[in-house]
C-alpha cells in the first residue's frame, strides 16, 4: 500500500523573517518579552522531546498512560471513519495511541510550525502507517489556516496534546479554542491540560536538574545566533521559572546576569543586569475551570479522564 503523503504542504511557514520580527519587537518592549512560538525551531523540537523524557516532567508519561488506558473510549467518542487534526503535533508520538485505536482512521493532519522538524517526523510516522493518508502542516495555528478538504473522511477529531494550551493566557486559549471549533466544522476535540497541584511538582518540572529546560529556554538566543547572526552570549542569561500560584502558571524568564547589549537583526538591544525577558507561560486548570471555558468557546464538555495523583487531564469537546 503506498502512503499519501502532501509533500508540498511541508515548506516551512514561519521563515527567519518572522521570528526576526517577532524577536526584535518583543525585545523592543517593556517589560522585554519574546513568543514562545519561536522556542520551536528543529533543535527546539528536539530539546522539547528531550525534556518529555526527564524524570521530573510528569506530563508526557501521565498523559500517554492515560491515552492507553482510556485509548477505547476515546475512540468510540471520536467514531469511525476520522481524520484527525493535531494542533502542535511535535514529535508525532501519542496520536499512534488514537491511530492503534481508531475503526478506520482515514486521514491525519499534523500542524505544526516547526516545518524541518515536522517533515522528520512524518517520515517516521509515514513508514509505520503507510496506508494512512497524511496531510502536514507547516504553519502557526495562531494565523488564519486553511486545511486540506475532506478526503475519505466522514468528520475530523481535532488532537491537541501535551498541555500546549496553557500557554495561551485564558483569553487567547478561549479564542484559540474558538477557531479551532470552527476548522473542525462540528467534529469533537481532544485535549490534554496540565492540572493545577502542589507548586513543588510545578517547579520541579520546569526546573530540572540535568538543566534541560534551561538549554530549551536559552534555544531562543542560539536560535538567533544561527539564524540571524546576533551575538548573545548564552552563559550571560540564566534561565528562571517559578510557578506563580496566585495566576496558576509557570511563569519562564530568561534574566541578564550581567549589564550588555546585543545586536540582533543589525539592531542594538540593551539589557540591564538583572533584567529578564519574558519567554513562555504554562498556565494550569482545575477539571471545572478548563471545562467553564471550553463551554464558554461553544464546545460542549463530556469525557474527562484523569490520573488517580490528578495531575493531568484529558477532556473530550463535542461542538455544539
Ligand atoms: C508543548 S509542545 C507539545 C508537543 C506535542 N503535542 C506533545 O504533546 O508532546 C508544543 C508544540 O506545538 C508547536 N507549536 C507551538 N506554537 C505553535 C504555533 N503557533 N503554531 C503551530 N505549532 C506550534 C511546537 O512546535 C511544539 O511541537
Amino acid at each position: 500500500m503506498s502512503t499519501h503523503l502532501a509533500d508540498t504542504c511541508l515548506a516551512p511557514s514561519a521563515p527567519p523573517e518572522s521570528f526576526a520580527r517577532g524577536l526584535i519587537e518583543g525585545l523592543g518592549q517593556t517589560p522585554k518579552e519574546i513568543p514562545c512560538k519561536y522556542f520551536y525551531d528543529q533543535e527546539g523540537s528536539a530539546l522539547f522531546d528531550a525534556i518529555c523524557a526527564l524524570p521530573e516532567y510528569y506530563q508526557t508519561r501521565t498523559e500517554v498512560a492515560l491515552l492507553r488506558r482510556h485509548a477505547g473510549e476515546i475512540a468510540t467518542a471520536i467514531g469511525p471513519d476520522a481524520e484527525i487534526v493535531e494542533f502542535g503535533a511535535g514529535a508525532l508520538r501519542k496520536v499512534r495511541i488514537l491511530l492503534d485505536a481508531l475503526d478506520a482512521p482515514r486521514g491525519y493532519t499534523p500542524i505544526d510550525i516547526s516545518g524541518a522538524y515536522l517533515r522528520e517526523v512524518v517520515r517516521l510516522l509515514a513508514a509505520d502507517y503507510p496506508a494512512l493518508a497524511m496531510h502536514p502542516l507547516a504553519a502557526d495555528f495562531t494565523l488564519p489556516l486553511q486545511l486540506p478538504p475532506l478526503s475519505g473522511a466522514t468528520h475530523r477529531a481535532g488532537f491537541f496534546p501535551g498541555s500546549t494550551i496553557g500557554n495561551f493566557r485564558p483569553n487567547a486559549a478561549m479564542a484559540m479554542l474558538r477557531r479551532m471549533r470552527e476548522m473542525l466544522n462540528g467534529g469533537g476535540l481532544l485535549v490534554g491540560v496540565d492540572l493545577v497541584k502542589d507548586p513543588q511538582i510545578l517547579h520541579a518540572a520546569y526546573n530540572d536538574a540535568a538543566g534541560v529546560t534551561a538549554a530549551f529556554n536559552k534555544n531562543l538566543l542560539a536560535r538567533a545566533n544561527r539564524e540571524l547572526g546576533a551575538g548573545f552570549d548564552l552563559d550571560a542569561f540564566a534561565h528562571y521559572a517559578p510557578y506563580n500560584p496566585q495566576s496558576q502558571r509557570v511563569e519562564m524568564y530568561l534574566v541578564s546576569q550581567k549589564r550588555q547589549s546585543v545586536t540582533v537583526g543589525g539592531q542594538c538591544i540593551s539589557f540591564a543586569a538583572g533584567e529578564a525577558v519574558h519567554t513562555e507561560d504554562s498556565h494550569k486548570y482545575t477539571i471545572e475551570s478548563f471545562r467553564e471555558m471550553t463551554a464558554r468557546a461553544g464546545f460542549l464538555p463530556r469525557a474527562v479522564w484523569t490520573d488517580a495523583d490528578r495531575l493531568f487531564a484529558i477532556h473530550w469537546l463535542e461542538s455544539r
